[in-house]
């Protein structure tokens, strides 16, 4: 029989976490608060040096996950290791070893991006932090707007601040609350290039929140699908939408067609009139495609739409809503004026 196990593991947690490649693993994880389960039972394995994505409309429970991951917030069930560490019994180590964006402006606009630095690395007791604060501006092109005041950056500009700053102390997981909310479409996929950029130079798991369907698609290799607190789906972009199994042809014809003309057709699975067109649920739009255009004459058609499956197709076979709506009726640019004048 073996002796009793240590208790206390030789070596560095965080050595261990890299061996078995998880960043961030999470079990039963959830908070109430009141009556509201705004976190409910959610397992997380993220790999080591991925960017992984909970993807999920306003009031999802996005911001209260990195919470309880990040240690700001108190779980009600549930535990988590972030870096190797237990969130609850080791949070000045994960602490030290993660980054945080947040979603709301954290930079002082009267300060230089080197002033925000200094202050970034005070709070942090950051020795020797001047040479990386320097390598982490060369590396988003601001050294030779160091000097100048925040409040003279563009969008773009802030944001890659914001990401040096949390980058400042080598952090092992870095953790960014809708990191492209509210901005333009251009500064958005700029944004998208740095962060996957820092993933790849830096070796950095990524774990960011969106409710934005293309931004999940086109930067994580993983996605959770979170809705209502819980963890519907998650996958890779490919295995999620291989998931929902069927193409969307909309069809709008010269003459009138009658529903039956179109579920006779093989690999159709479901046919829905819409206005004034045909919406057909479809085994493989390769597939029909051909056999529709042999039933109906050519210039009989007068709109021919193919919708592969995507994100959205997936939120909306799951939950039933439309995702890529959500969050957007607030104007963002009054949102962060608002945020920078708060903070005086
Ligand atoms: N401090 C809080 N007190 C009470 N309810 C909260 C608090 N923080 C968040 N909630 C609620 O928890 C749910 C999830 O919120 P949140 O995590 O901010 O969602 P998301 O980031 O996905 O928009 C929402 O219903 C929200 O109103
Ligand atoms: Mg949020």
């Amino acid at each position: 029989m073996a002796g009793p196990v240590a208790v206390d593991r030789v070596g560095t947690a965080s050595e261990v976490a890299n061996m078995n490649g998880t960043a961030i693993r999470a079990r039963g994880l959830t908070k109430r608060y009141g009556a509201i389960t705004a976190v409910d039972q959610v397992d997380l394995d993220v790999r080591a040096a991925s960017i992984f994505g909970l993807l999920g409309p306003n009031g999802a429970g996005k911001t209260t996950i990195i919470k309880l991951l990040t240690g700001l917030g108190d779980a009600s069930a549930g535990e988590a290791e972030v870096a190797g560490y237990d969130v609850r019994r080791d949070p000045m180590r994960v602490k030290e070893r993660i980054g945080w964006v947040a979603a709301e402006v954290i930079l002082d606009d009267d300060f230089t991006a080197w002033e925000n630095l200094w202050l970034q690395a005070q709070l942090q007791r950051l020795k020797g932090w001047g040479t990386r604060a320097e390598e982490l501006l060369r590396y988003f092109g601001l050294s030779d707007r160091r000097d100048d005041k925040v409040q003279t950056y563009s969008t773009g500009m802030r944001k890659k601040l914001e990401i040096a700053l949390a980058l400042l102390h080598q952090p092992e997981v870095i953790f960014m609350d809708e990191p492209t909310i509210g901005l333009d479409a251009s500064t958005r996929r700029m944004l998208w290039e740095l962060i996957q950029g820092v993933n790849r130079e830096f070796g950095i798991t990524v774990l960011l929140t969106t409710h934005y369907i293309e931004e999940a698609d086109a930067l994580c290799d993983h996605i959770a699908i979170i809705d209502h607190g819980r963890i519907v789906a998650h996958g890779t972009p490919t295995e999620l939408k291989a998931r929902v199994g069927a193409d969307f042809i909309e069809i709008a014809t010269a003459e009138p067609v009658t529903a039956a003309t179109f579920s006779a057709v093989p690999g159709v699975l479901e046919v829905r009139s819409q206005g004034a067109s045909w919406i057909l649920r479809v085994r493989s739009s390769e597939e029909v495609l051909p056999r529709l255009l042999g039933l109906l004459r050519t210039d009989g058609i007068r709109r021919l739409n193919v919708e592969k499956p995507s994100l959205e197709t997936v939120f909306l076979d799951l939950t039933g809503q439309r995702l890529d709506t959500a969050g957007e009726n607030i104007d963002y640019r009054k949102f962060y004026a608002t945020m920078r004048r708060a903070r005086g």
